[in-house]
């Protein structure tokens, strides 16, 4: 995973490279790192732990220079520690590197064959072992990069800086994402777009396989051939890049409590009014002949491509597979003519998910993402996009923008549902309307804030939780136990209500609360009769559904959750945010860290 930056600027580097790393701290924050060059001189700085570290140890040991390069962690190859910390550094050459250098087991042993030795546990440092070497075979700096590149397998984005280089950074990419940013007499480099947001709009995307050679005044790319290629620069609206918790606690509260209003912004940019119907991009889907999809998506965003399953089959009738993303291509699954498939992904970099794109995309598959970032690399390899319109989501746990990805899965199904005319236009309109209310259903539910507090504050003290929901409420089960867990570092797992007899039923007792999902749907009976067989055995149900449900079942419950009531079609969406708010408050009485909680990242950008 990781983020890199780097700068060759016309003022002091470092400050422009910790502010760009905030921005990164989202692809990791388990240490980080600058280095500079100084009238020639190839310095570094490294820290444990998040990037406040860094600055900490800048303030009392400040690095000069106008070049340089920086770097967030999250650790793949070596634990976090300050020698395993980015930039690695041999000799006259500094890296930063995204990514996972696959065969830098064989580049060890390649390299401690001339007496070359590692000092970290990592990957990276074969990168700057042999660049090093390359230099001391009288290679200039571009070339001995460029050597060292074609020695690698494996998926990165590196840059590189030399030591008497003031005026040079040198960037490959190959299966992470890279841009350059140019700004007045200053040239950027990043893992994405929003790290340069304070710096400059102006954009160059670089593509798989690219290599540039940057100054200040020249920037010369080669693609994967060699051939020096004119990538063009793309002005970029990046409002959306600053994003503060305005007043909230954690950008986690905040991103939950604005849901009434991203929803209603995702609405707004899908629905036409008078007569009401849904636009999407311009695009060449033959939404009356798609028979079937295959969906593939990871954490988060795949639970919401499983929750479409059961409205593209129902009301669609269009039969859906739904892949983790990286079980997928490994699988070679053979893919028909004519194949649509549809990728879930908040950040739209998610490597495992790019790569099954790809492998969809190889086999001439009609390729539909669903992301919340529009310039990410998802977006970028897609015959359609359909946005989120959320704005930026920084908390680690995925919340507004699940809600979003549920909204335009449920306008997809429901457009091709129209088109396949396998609903009425009443029946349409009727869905449309059920849509329209989800702002207004959405506050409702977040009403519920201190009531599920309260329940929370008991839930931290256990050591285990188990989720149950049926039909589209399984995969929210799954969803609330991986927001829990993530969060909390509660043990928590969603099942189908049915499928618990068939052996989870055994963890069932008084230690292990269950929370029971059950609407009040066509289903509500026999999740009754599923939650009375824990009842049964001593378990402790937090029931949540709603007024009449509860007035129904609710009895015997530890804990119940009162939701408004809702249509079939949209309660996966609204009760989420049930599923939020009990991890939000769990963690907040378990006092970790709900932003960046241990071991996570925000975007996973390695497989
Ligand atoms: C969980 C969470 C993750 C992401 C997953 C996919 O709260 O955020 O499970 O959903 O890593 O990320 P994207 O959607 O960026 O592809």
């Amino acid at each position: 995973m990781c983020g890199i930056v780097g700068v060759l600027g016309k003022h002091e580097a470092a400050p422009l490279l910790v502010e760009a790393l905030k921005r990164l701290e989202y692809r990791g924050y388990d240490s980080a790192g600058i280095a500079t060059v100084n009238e020639g001189k190839l310095d570094r700085r490294r820290a444990v732990g998040k990037l406040v570290n860094l600055s900490d140890l800048l303030v009392h040991n400040p690095i000069a220079g106008k070049s340089g390069i920086g770097h967030t962690r999250w650790a793949t190859h070596g634990g976090p520690s300050v020698k395993n910390a980015h930039p690695h550094q041999a000799g006259d050459v500094a890296v930063v590197h995204n990514g996972i250098i696959e065969n830098f087991m064989n580049l060890r042993a390649e390299l401690n064959e001339k007496n070359i030795n590692y000092e970290t546990d990592t990957d990276t440092e074969a990168v700057v072992l042999l660049t090093k070497y390359f230099l001391s075979q009288g290679l200039s700096p571009t070339e001995a990069a460029k050597k060292t590149i074609s020695r690698l397998t494996g998926a990165f984005a590196l840059a590189f800086l030399f030591q008497g280089e003031d005026d040079l950074i040198v960037v490959a990419r190959q299966g992470s994402p890279l841009v350059i940013g140019h700004g007045d007499g200053e040239i950027y480099v990043g893992s994405d777009a929003i790290a340069l947001a304070h710096l400059t709009n102006k954009i160059t995307y670089l593509n798989e396989g690219d290599f540039a050679q940057i100054s200040r005044k020249k920037i010369q790319v080669e693609d994967k051939n060699g051939i020096i290629v004119n990538r063009k620069i793309q002005n970029i609206n990046l409002k959306s890049a600053k994003a503060d918790k305005a007043g909230y606690k954690h950008f986690m509260a905040k991103e939950i409590a604005e849901q009434p209003l991203t929803l209603a912004t995702t609405l707004e940019n899908y629905l036409h009014e008078d007569p009401c119907d849904i636009i999407l991009p311009k695009n060449n889907l033959k939404l009356t002949q798609i028979e079937s999809l295959t969906m593939v998506a990871c954490g988060t965003a795949f639970y919401a491509a499983l929750t479409a399953k059961y409205w593209f089959e129902k009301i669609a009738r269009v039969r859906v597979e739904v892949d983790v993303a990286s079980e997928f291509r490994y699988r070679e699954p053979p893919i028909l003519k004519e194949t649509t498939a549809v990728f879930v992904s908040q950040s739209g970099e998610t490597a495992d998910t790019l790569a099954a794109l790809r492998y969809m995309s190889s086999h001439n598959a009609n390729i539909i993402s669903i992301v919340n970032v529009i310039g990410s690399s998802i977006a970028r390899e897609s015959n359609l996009v359909l946005p989120l319109h959320v704005g930026a989501e920084i908390g680690v746990a995925s919340t507004k923008a699940f809600t979003a990805q549920l909204t335009v899965l449920a306008l997809l199904a429901l457009k091709i549902a129209k088109a396949k005319a396998t609903i009425t236009e009443n029946q349409y309109q009727k869905f449309l309307d059920e849509l329209k209310r989800l702002p207004e259903v959405i506050s409702q539910a977040l009403c519920l804030e201190p009531n599920i507090q309260k329940i929370a504050g008991e839930l931290a003290s256990y050591n285990d939780v188990i989720f149950l929901g049926r039909g589209a409420m399984y995969p929210l089960a799954m969803e609330g136990a991986l927001k829990l867990k993530e969060i909390s570092y509660i043990h928590a797992e969603g099942y189908p209500s049915g499928e618990l007899k068939h052996g989870p039923i055994a963890l069932i007792d008084k230690k292990v609360p269950v929370v029971v999902i059950a609407p009040k749907d066509t289903l509500f009976d026999k999740s009754v009769s599923n939650m009375q067989e824990v009842m049964a055995r001593s378990g402790k149900i937090i029931l949540i559904s709603c007024e009449s449900g509860l007035e129904l079942a609710g009895h015997g419950s530890w804990a119940t959750i009162t939701m408004p009531d809702v249509s079939e079609f949209t309660a996966p969406i609204i009760y989420a945010v049930p599923m939020q708010l009990l991890a939000y408050h769990t963690a907040l009485s378990k006092g970790t860290d709900v932003d960046q909680p241990r071991n996570l990242a925000k975007s996973v950008t390695v497989e």
